[in-house]
């Protein structure tokens, strides 16, 4: 009888909340209903599940000692640092060891918003215009005003997901809002600021499952808003962690729109080399052209997350979505051994 595959399923665990850190300090951590739904639907696939769980240095003799085929791997790593996503790619690409998703390089690049911004805009991509700003010196600041004399403007972290550091007062509309906010960035989240021209259209996000030319892109889903017109709508952490929103997915989308975002969805996820699963978010404009936000390549995966139910709209289910993605990676690992061993990689 064959063995049954084993999956280490490596991830950042919750803690419990703490007076002395912000609110949303583990917005991009896993809870525990999280990891056992994953869990059993790897088992119910017929695989062997290793839980992981990434909680300090301790993790490199744990992914190095681990015998499973494959890891799953959605952790989003420890600190603030904008290279944490790719700490676990960076220690299995040094044990030589499979796992699912984009390299290290991808992860480090895509955490960071203004970097991926100015990667994609070189690709043609449109993005909203947006300045990087620590605790700023009062001729930045006035440059700022100089290059955004129109508000509203959103400014949010650099490098922090989960929309993390977005609130209702992300959305500035003058000049003091605007410092305010800056500084509420630059101390609570010790990270440059960015500032962005506000998109006031609707918001649409768009998956992909698979790598390279075998790249599927799932169907588009809409964030909808209802206690708010669109004009005053962030997608900020009160309004994930209260699910105060309406996610609409297939989105209701004229044919020419939503070609558009599909295509540029597998451009930036082309551009990037973005692998086995990723998320992509954009805005319309004023004038209702999309404009890229920003990519995931690791979408949140609970059973209600965005990401999943774009799977779902695609006619998946949530073990298939799991297995698809399992086999991308296995598959584009299986080739490269191949070559490798028929000495066409060094
Ligand atoms: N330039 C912008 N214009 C309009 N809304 C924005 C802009 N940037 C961010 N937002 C809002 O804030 C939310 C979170 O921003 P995003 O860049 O996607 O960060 P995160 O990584 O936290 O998801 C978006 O979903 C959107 O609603
Ligand atoms: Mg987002």
């Amino acid at each position: 009888m064959n063995r049954k595959l084993a999956i280490g399923l490596v991830y950042n665990l919750k803690k419990p909340p703490d007076e002395d850190i912000p609110i949303d300090a583990y917005a991009e951590f896993e809870s525990v209903e999280t990891v056992d739904f994953i869990s059993s639907a790897l088992q119910s696939l017929g695989y062997v599940v290793e839980p992981i769980p990434f909680q300090g240095p301790s993790i490199l003799n744990m992914l190095q000692n681990s015998a499973v085929d494959l890891f799953l791997n959605i952790a989003e790593g420890l600190s603030g640092n904008r290279n944490r996503e790719a700490l676990v790619p960076a220690m299995l690409e040094l044990l030589g060891k499979p796992y699912t998703g984009s390299d290290p390089t991808t992860l480090g690049i895509t955490l960071d918003k203004v970097l991926t911004k100015d990667v994609v805009t070189a690709y043609g991509i449109p993005v909203p215009k947006g300045r990087s700003l620590f605790n700023p010196s009062s001729q930045e600041q006035f440059q700022l005003l100089q290059d955004f004399p129109c508000f509203p403007l959103v400014v949010k972290p650099q490098w922090e997901g989960s929309s993390k550091g977005i609130t209702e007062t992300s959305l500035v509309k003058d000049s003091a809002a605007l410092w305010a906010e800056i500084q509420r960035i630059n101390t609570i989240y010790e990270q440059p600021a960015l500032v962005e021209e506000f998109l006031p259209g609707r918001e649409f996000s768009v998956g992909v499952v698979g790598f390279g030319n075998q790249l599927q892109v799932l169907p588009i889903l809409e964030v909808v808003y209802p206690e708010k017109s669109l004009t005053d709508f962030v997608y900020s952490y009160e309004v994930k962690s209260g699910n105060k929103e309406t996610l609409v997915c297939p989105a209701t989308v004229e044919p020419s729109l939503a070609q558009q975002l599909r295509e540029l969805t597998e451009k930036v996820c082309t551009v990037l080399n973005c692998r086995d699963f990723a998320r992509v978010d954009f805005r319309l404009d004023h004038q209702g052209a999309p404009r890229f936000l920003e990519v995931n390549p690791l979408p949140g995966l609970s059973r209600d997350s965005l990401y999943p139910r774009q799977a779902y709209a695609a006619g998946m289910t949530y073990p298939e979505l799991l297995d698809t993605i399992i086999l991308s990676a296995m598959e584009r690992h299986s080739k490269k051994s191949e070559a490798k061993s028929s000495g066409e990689l060094a």
